[in-house]
């Protein structure tokens, strides 16, 4: 097979999709940001035309979330222009793009877990931006997939699962918040998600994958404590507690339903993922 060109190589997913390739026989090529700067439209354009790639996988995003409030320009200029030109530059190849998206396009109202089909309504900047990004992956290249995630952990990069860690090993208590529903996700699963689909002949469009079931981030830090075998007290709170720059989606939960039937994929429940992510980090 072709290789796969991915940005955002140095990113928790892009990292995950650099240490699968192998196993899947796929030369993954990732140019740091010095080679592809996704601010960059020449450099953009420039990276799809070096080689001819079998698919190109977009993991780089503005993904600060609270800081996208005060710097709207860079995240979009990275979530939501770059995905475009990206778009445009593999359609006019005839190359297929892969592009990673977020549960932050919803604004949390429904009761349920959000499924492809329903209406988007980003509650911030960083929302916003990629929805605009998924908009342009639409318009730009008919052969996209886009695929939504949500809550990501790893033991490299920026996570929650780490965070937790970190403050756990300085404080006996912590606080945190309960009101907030998501599916906790490993970005080594979601990087296997990707290459399957990236090896696979299959349609066009957009789908979530997260792995299975879900949590609070309370029930997720009590589950990360639990596994490292540390005795951090985690008394849970409501997001008016925490405030931050940002809002959140009050529940963010992924129906995958739509990509166990397109792709056979299926995700494993996320006590097993996150599980894994904190063995790694406790040397285990
Ligand atoms: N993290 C989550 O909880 C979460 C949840 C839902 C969806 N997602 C989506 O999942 C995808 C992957 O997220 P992640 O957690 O793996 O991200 P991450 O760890 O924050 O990494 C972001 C990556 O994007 C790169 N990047 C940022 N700006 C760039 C630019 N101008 N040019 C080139 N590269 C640039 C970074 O490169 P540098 O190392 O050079 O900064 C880094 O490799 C993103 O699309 C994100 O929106 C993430």
């Amino acid at each position: 097979m072709r290789p796969i060109l991915v940005t955002g190589g140095t990113g928790q997913v892009g990292t995950a999709l650099r240490q699968l390739g192998p196993r899947f026989g796929i030369e993954i090529v990732a140019p740091g940001r010095e080679m592809l700067d996704l601010a960059s439209p020449a450099s953009i354009e420039a990276a799809v035309a070096r080689r001819d790639w079998h698919a190109v996988v977009n993991c780089a995003a503005y993904t600060a979330v609270d800081k996208a409030e005060s710097e709207p320009d860079a995240a979009h200029a990275v979530n939501a222009v770059a995905p475009e030109l990206l778009a445009t530059a593999t359609a006019g190849r005839g190359i297929r793009l892969l592009h990673v998206s977020t549960d932050y396009v919803f604004d949390g109202s429904k009761s349920r877990f959000y499924t492809e089909d329903d209406p988007v309504a980003p509650l911030g900047v960083y929302g916003a931006s990629k929805e605009a990004g998924e908009r342009g992956v639409r318009a730009g290249n008919p052969d996209h997939v886009i695929l939504r995630t949500a809550w990501v952990v790893s033991p490299w990069g920026h996570n929650f699962v780490k965070t937790m860690l970190r403050l756990g090993a300085e404080r006996a208590s912590l606080r945190v918040v309960d009101d907030q529903r998501g599916c906790p996700t490993s970005a080594t699963d979601i990087a296997e998600a990707l290459l399957t689909i990236a090896t696979e002949e299959g349609p066009a469009g957009t789908w979530h994958f997260v792995n299975a079931g879900e949590a609070s981030w309370c029930e997720l830090a009590r589950f990360v404590f639990d596994r490292a075998g540390m005795d951090v007290a985690v008394e849970p709170i409501t997001t008016d507690q925490y405030p931050t720059p940002a809002r959140r989606p009050a529940n963010s939960r992924l129906a995958t339903d739509k990509l166990q039937r397109t792709f056979g994929i299926r995700p494993r429940p996320w006590q097993d993922a996150v599980g894994e992510v904190v063995d790694t980090l406790m040397g285990a």
